[in-house]
């Protein structure tokens, strides 16, 4: 990477940064819905090599994709096209609308993360970008700051209204750690996740996820509507104020038996998060495991953004004996599962699921053992 930075920029690079992506082991489609969440950061994620330069523009290249921006420094962006350097260029313009002052910049950007697939690619360079400027500008922005910052590029900039999970998970992620977050408050715990004999696999569909952020949105709006239904009886601000007792009594009033399908997997996911960290607690990971293949059913039938692909894996892995749980992870409508798997069956595993799928769908899966890891930090 300091190569090809020296080959496009010149000189070596003054810093070099990284942020990891992240699995959510459990609590989908839940934060922002003011419910908790389970995500770990993984050890795959966005290197960033970077300099000033006193030429006033910030040039953004990457070695994954072959598109170059080279924008003057201006006050403010709006976003270019579909360009990927949309993500950087999104949290810049947060940056420079809390009257921050930045120079220049050379930025070469590589990611291992397979991108789009539910790894949270996106909020893996956004982070990445504002952890870098905080450090080269002296900025101050705390570590919650950096999440809420992306996440505001990603809604009012990228223009998908997702929550705070990926970002926040991003930048507070620690190796064997859980983030238990509550996405309403922003408050956070820390739960052992250490697998055992147990392998966390990363199984990628690799389904692109096409219209994965028009059918985010459409879920959004849905969770909005389901709400102002149930708020004609119950004095809450979110779903998931709503227990499951509370949603039987007044589910009626929703009277759309989409929103309501809709509202059961809310409500019922928040309440598995529950479950599923006092199982962490207790070393418990079969019970673990279960709680993941009800959320994962959960999604498919009330949520409606798993997919053949992603159903395909977690049919294989409930067939599977030495597999004890399994989900899709992140957005869904394509993207990635993940399961625990005996350490010692997971070449067997992964040659039968790639079997298995390829005779279902008509093409391979990616799968590889994931490593949980540290969020943001600098290497260089
Ligand atoms: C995407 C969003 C997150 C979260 C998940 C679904 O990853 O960015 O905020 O909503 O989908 O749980």
């Amino acid at each position: 990477m300091i190569k090809e930075f020296s080959a496009r920029f010149g000189g070596s690079p003054e810093h070099i940064f990284f942020c990891p992506g992240r699995v959510n082991l459990i609590g989908e489609h839940i934060d922002y819905n003011g419910g908790k969440v389970m995500p770990c950061a993984i050890s795959l994620g966005t290197y960033m090599a970077v300099s000033k330069n006193k030429d006033r523009l910030l040039r953004f290249q990457s070695l994954d994709f072959p598109e170059k921006a080279a924008l003057r420094l201006q006050e403010s962006y709006t976003k270019a096209g579909k360009g990927w350097f949309n993500y950087p260029l999104g949290v810049i313009n947060e940056i420079l609308h809390d009257g921050n002052t930045i120079s220049g910049l050379g930025m070469l950007f590589y990611g291992n993360l397979p991108i789009g697939a539910g790894l949270s690619s996106s909020a893996s360079i956004e982070v990445v970008t504002i952890f870098a400027l905080n450090k080269m500008f002296g900025l101050s922005i705390s570590e919650k700051e950096m999440a809420l910052m992306g996440k505001k590029a990603e809604n009012e900039f990228i223009g998908v209204n997702s929550g705070i999970m990926d970002q926040f998970a991003v930048v507070m992620g620690k190796k064997n750690k859980a983030i238990l977050l509550n996405s309403d408050t922003l408050d956070y715990e820390y739960l052992p996740f250490e697998t055992g004999d147990y392998a966390l696999a990363i199984i990628n569909s690799n389904k692109q996820r096409t219209l994965a952020d028009s059918k985010y949105n459409e879920r959004f709006a849905e969770c909005g509507k389901a709400l102002k239904a149930l708020k004609k009886e119950l004095d809450v601000t979110h779903l998931c104020d709503i227990d499951i007792n509370s949603f039987e009594k007044h589910r009626h009033l929703i009277n759309d038996p989409v929103l309501e399908r809709r509202a059961l997997h809310v409500i019922s996911e928040n309440f598995r998060v529950g479950e599923a960290a006092e199982a962490l607690k207790a070393n418990d990971l079969i019970t673990f495991g279960k709680l993941m293949y009800a959320s994962h059913q959960s999604l498919k039938d009330w949520y409606e953004v798993s997919g053949r692909e992603l159903d395909t894996i977690v049919e294989f892995c409930r067939s599977y004996k030495d597999c004890i749980g399994a989900r899709m992870t992140g957005a869904g409508f394509g993207g990635c599962a993940i399961a625990l798997v005996e350490k010692n069956k997971f070449e067997d595993f992964s040659s039968k699921i790639t079997e298995y799928y390829n005779e279902k769908i008509g093409y391979k899966p990616a799968v590889f053992a994931s490593e949980t890891g540290n969020g943001v930090k600098e290497i260089k």
